[in-house]
């Protein structure tokens, strides 16, 4: 069978993702599963800093069974500048699927190009499909309904958000992106998503009106690595979209927040909101875990 890769949303069709999806809910709450990948191997290759992607894929391939190599970018040849494509030729003949965090997106389609095993995006500058995979987990469990309750970005257009309009695109439920002007998501992304997926997404500058009755706020950081120098200047601009009482206030009451994290308290979100009652950030982290062990066992079963 082809083997398949997990670059971007995109890679995967609607009724992978609600299986995928339904799998991990059920692995969770029954706890239970079989040690299918015994004798598997996961190499985990990282260009940026990672807790939670890391640690989840590494926890989700001991629990079922197989074993994992980390290795961050320095100490590859990579840095020595062997080409992408022959760390790929040369790791599909030792592994069984990698997981890569990169800067650039295109390192990664590089390498899926080149591999012969499933490559796995673990973010990127563009996207994060794993996280968003396991956020719209997290809002199913929560008993929000995708194509009846008001889900909000606020933020930056970043590498979630842009994962996010991909999913919005592909189920076909509709998001509200509200980002300060200039920080949207991608407009070829957004034109592709508009013009080939039929997307329901609306982009606000101003969070007020826009927050209105959601029923789901997601936010992230204002400066994602890799974009450290603008960030004196990014805190200026964002001041106004910060997830504190007041934006919460706007919301319907039973609205749940989340953010993918490292959360960056008294920024993007008030250390009341993060620990308050409606955050579900813990729990959305630990779906991470449970997303990646459905993740594993369809990509590693179906090769
Ligand atoms: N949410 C997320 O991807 O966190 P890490 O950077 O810790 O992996
Ligand atoms: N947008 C953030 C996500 C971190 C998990 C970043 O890229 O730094």
């Amino acid at each position: 069978m082809k083997k398949r890769d997990v670059t971007r949303i995109w890679d995967l069709r609607k009724e992978e993702i609600l299986f995928l999806i339904e799998r991990a809910l059920q692995i969770k709450k029954s706890r239970r599963w079989e040690k299918s990948l015994e004798g598997k191997i996961l190499a985990l290759i990282f260009e940026k800093p990672s807790t939670r992607t890391r640690i989840s894929f590494e926890a989700a391939m001991i629990k079922l069974g197989g074993s994992n190599i980390f290795l961050s970018t320095k100490d590859l040849q990579l840095a020595r500048g062997e080409p992408i494509k022959d760390t790929a030729k040369v790791l599909s003949r030792y592994v069984d699927a990698v997981v890569l965090r990169t800067y650039a997106q295109e390192t990664i389609e590089e390498f899926a190009k080149y591999s012969t095993i499933p490559v796995i995006n673990g973010l990127s500058n563009k996207f994060h499909p794993c996280q968003v995979l396991s956020d719209i987990m997290t809002v199913i469990e929560k008993g929000k309904d995708l194509y009846k309750d008001k889900i909000v970005w606020i933020g930056d257009g970043n590498n979630v958000a842009q994962s996010w309009v991909e999913a919005s695109a592909l189920l076909g439920f509709k998001l509200i992106l509200v980002c300060p002007k200039g920080y949207e998501p991608d407009s070829e992304l957004l034109k592709m998503a508009y013009e080939e997926y039929k997307a329901q997404i609306e982009i606000f500058n101003y969070p007020k009106e826009a927050i209105k009755g959601s029923e789901v706020i997601n936010t992230d950081v204002w400066t994602s690595m890799g974009f450290e120098e603008e960030n004196e200047e990014r805190k200026r601009v964002f001041k106004d979209f910060q997830v504190n009482r007041e934006i919460l206030s706007l919301a319907s009451p039973s609205a749940i927040v989340l953010h993918c994290l490292p959360a960056h308290r008294g920024e993007e979100i008030t250390e009341e909101v993060l620990e308050g009652e409606q955050s579900v950030v813990w729990d959305q982290s630990e779906n991470k875990m449970w997303l990646h062990m459905a993740l594993l066992e369809f990509l590693l079963h179906n090769n």
